[in-house]
């Protein structure tokens, strides 16, 4: 890390000293210029209530550019800021056009968000197929379970569990060719690896802003592939995502032609301005630089811990299947009580894929890990 960026960090992350923190595939905590937007907006509400609502409207805006700079889509328009990433997926589950018996793929290891939405299908005979990602190419194993009734293949481009990662442009050309639609639930990467939906083909993609985008709870980016947004039927509705939002009197309405389409109503501002400047800081660093410096953080922890007896890696060792996550476990180890004296040194961590989930970021010192690991 140069020392310009090394001085921006120090600024943006004064975390507690006695607090470790490698937790930000869980929910991260906010860099300094973002708890700073928020104090700001909570003075401006108290002082000036909503009397500059345009100004909040150009945040809004602008987080709208931000996102779409950030996933690579080509316009601000395309994306919807929901509440979280089960509701847009939700929103595909629900919204497309399915004929019984048609059939949606993804693996036996994704987070119930991108599980729970397809499962719920079976009551309109829509069958969920869950492939195996333990594998040598579990590309290729999702590739192979595509069938004539497949109509969807639905992924977490980074498992939470695991760590995997995935690649999204083999997966996303696969289905282009064979006329499946491609949805990626980008949560573990978008902000920690650089994205970018044309370059994967993929046709929708959702990411909550808690984890590696540094923002808060409560505001998750949908983008759909504007050619197939139509065919989405819509699920929910209000004043907001009609094409003349603010004629309160007319009674003949359509749908926003763009993405506000799946805003129902009024924005989540607070979240909005948060956002906005946690994505200010991902993209004046680089998402490149970002990357690299997590996959240094990454390299580094995976070094340690494959020094220490008894540790076994749950994560993927090679370097182009791995993102932000790196899960252990340890001999003779219980994972629960691992866990507990873990927390107990003030390491915040989680249990996930039968071991203890570690998650830097770029910014995370190397004293931080070092003691980290000093805990167990
Ligand atoms: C892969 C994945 N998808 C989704 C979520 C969370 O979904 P939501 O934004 O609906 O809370 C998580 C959280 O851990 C996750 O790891």
């Amino acid at each position: 890390m140069n020392a310009e960026l090394a001085s921006l960090v120090d600024h943006e992350f004064p975390l507690d000293p006695y607090t470790l923190y490698l937790n930000h595939a869980a929910v991260a905590p906010w860099p300094q210029r973002t708890a700073d937007a928020v104090g700001h907006f909570a003075r401006e509400n108290t002082v000036t209530g909503a009397r500059h609502y345009p100004r909040w409207m150009q945040t809004e805006n602008r987080l709208r550019q931000q996102a779409a700079e950030l996933i690579g889509a080509h316009r601000p328009e395309d994306v919807a800021l929901l509440k979280n990433t089960s509701e847009g997926l939700s929103f595909i589950a629900a919204g497309l056009d399915w004929q019984p018996g048609d059939e949606v793929l993804t693996s036996n290891e994704e987070f119930p968000s991108n599980r729970i939405p397809w499962q719920a299908l079976s009551a309109r005979d829509v069958r969920l197929k869950e492939v195996s990602l333990q594998c040598a190419d579990p590309e290729q194993a999702l590739i192979d379970a595509i069938g004539p009734r497949t109509r969807l293949l639905t992924i977490s481009s980074v498992q939470y569990g695991t760590g995997l990662r995935l690649d999204l442009e083999r997966l996303g050309r696969a289905c282009r060719e064979q006329n499946v639609l491609f949805c990626v639930d980008a949560i573990q990467s978008v902000g920690a690896v650089p994205m970018d939906v044309q370059a994967c083909h993929a046709d929708m993609l959702v990411a909550d802003g808690h984890k590696w985008m540094l923002g808060p709870e409560g505001l998750a980016l949908f983008w759909v592939n504007p050619a197939i947004r139509e065919q989405l039927a819509l699920t929910e509705f209000g004043w907001h995502m009609i094409a003349d939002a603010g004629d309160y009197d007319t009674r003949e309405w359509a749908p926003a032609a763009d993405a506000r389409r799946f805003e129902c109503g009024s924005p989540n501002m607070l979240c909005a301005h948060a956002l906005s400047a946690s994505l200010s800081l991902l993209l004046e660093v680089g998402m490149n630089t970002v990357w690299e410096q997590l996959q240094h953080n990454v390299t580094y922890l995976l070094a340690q811990l494959e020094q220490r007896p008894g540790v076994e890696i749950l994560s993927p060792r090679a370097p182009d299947r791995r993102a932000g996550i790196v899960t252990f476990r340890v001999d003779g180890h219980d994972n629960e009580a691992l866990y507990r004296q873990l927390q107990a040194a003030g390491v915040v961590c989680a249990k996930r894929g039968g071991g203890i989930r570690l998650s830097p970021h770029f910014y995370t010192p190397e004293s931080v890990m070092d003691q980290a690991l000093k805990a167990f």
